[in-house]
């Protein structure tokens, strides 16, 4: 497995190799599990070549205490990456990234005004640029991303069709625990006990889906779902939305239920906790 820390030994050797192979990129900030590992084994499955990278970027935290907490483990990420068979790591440090502050701002209109973007200010900035500068210096065919963040999905692919990037965004499934709680390199930070009443999210996901399904109202479903999630007195809930995975808007009627998500950030303890489900989706 090739590991490269310098953009100019990256695009070095990826220039000759792009001319007769397929790239894919799957960019992650570490503390790999196998919601990660999943994105490489998709990437594996349609490229001829896969690079991971792996960068904490302090321009997406709107938070000191999350940036400074947040896991890394570069020699346990390493390891897993080469027991998969990913041909190459890019792992800059954050002066690689960043010689000087970027003084560019991107911008997600609407996309950006409910959930992560409302709740986390100048988040989808930070991670348009490091995902854009990504895209600019390993021009993959194709860059894998979580449907667990759905709204950064969302705005990535819509930021490579405004500015014509040749590059291929594709989705990957929420990747579970056993008992249902999506897998995050946050979960790290939960105690036995937040860890135990962690998977009541989910729950309340697939309870809300569920109603839905069954005709009940959006308002009603979830109210019911943030009554639930409150009623259990450890998470403190910042949204419960259901909104369509087209604008990602809150809507009040379901139409479709395959362009229906629910979406939910809660903090259990000192961890901030986002899930979502598309109401169609097998419960
Ligand atoms: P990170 O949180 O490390 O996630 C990297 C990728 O893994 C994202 O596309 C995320 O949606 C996906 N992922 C995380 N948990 C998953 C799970 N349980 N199932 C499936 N996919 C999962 O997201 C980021 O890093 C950063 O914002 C990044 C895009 C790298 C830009 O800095």
């Amino acid at each position: 497995m090739q590991i490269f820390e310098t953009i100019s030994e990256l695009r070095k050797s990826l220039l000759p190799l792009r001319l007769q192979h397929t790239l894919g990129l799957v960019p992650t900030m570490g503390a790999l599990h196998e919601g990660h590992l999943s994105l490489i084994r998709a990437s594996k499955a349609d490229n001829d070549y896969t690079i991971c990278s792996i960068f904490v970027n302090p321009t997406q935290f709107n938070n000191a205490e999350d940036l400074k907490h947040y896991p890394r483990m570069p020699e346990d990420d390493l390891k897993l990456l080469e027991a998969e068979g990913c041909n190459a790591v890019f792992m800059p440090e954050p002066i690689e990234m960043y010689p000087s502050e970027p003084v560019i701002n991107i911008g997600f209109g609407a996309l950006e005004t409910d959930m992560e973007g409302k709740h986390r200010e100048g988040h989808f900035n930070g991670v348009g640029i490091v995902v854009a500068k990504l895209l600019n210096m390993v021009q993959p065919h194709r860059a894998y991303f979580g449907q667990k963040d759905l709204q950064q999905y969302t705005i990535i692919r819509q930021m490579v069709k405004d500015l014509s990037m040749d590059t291929q965004v594709v989705a990957c499934p929420i990747v579970r625990e056993t008992d249902g709680l999506a897998m995050s390199s946050r979960n790290l930070r939960l105690t036995t006990e937040e860890r135990k009443i962690a998977p009541q999210i989910y729950k309340s996901l697939k309870h809300c889906a569920n109603q839905l399904r069954d005709g009940k109202s959006v308002a009603e479903a979830r109210k019911e779902a943030i009554s639930f999630l409150d009623g259990l007195d450890v998470f403190n809930i910042e949204y419960i939305d259901i909104v369509s995975t087209e604008t990602l808007a809150p809507i009040s009627e379901v139409s479709d239920f395959e362009k229906t998500a629910i979406c939910i950030a809660a903090h259990l303890g000192q961890v901030r906790l986002i899930d979502n489900l598309i109401v169609s989706d097998e419960v």
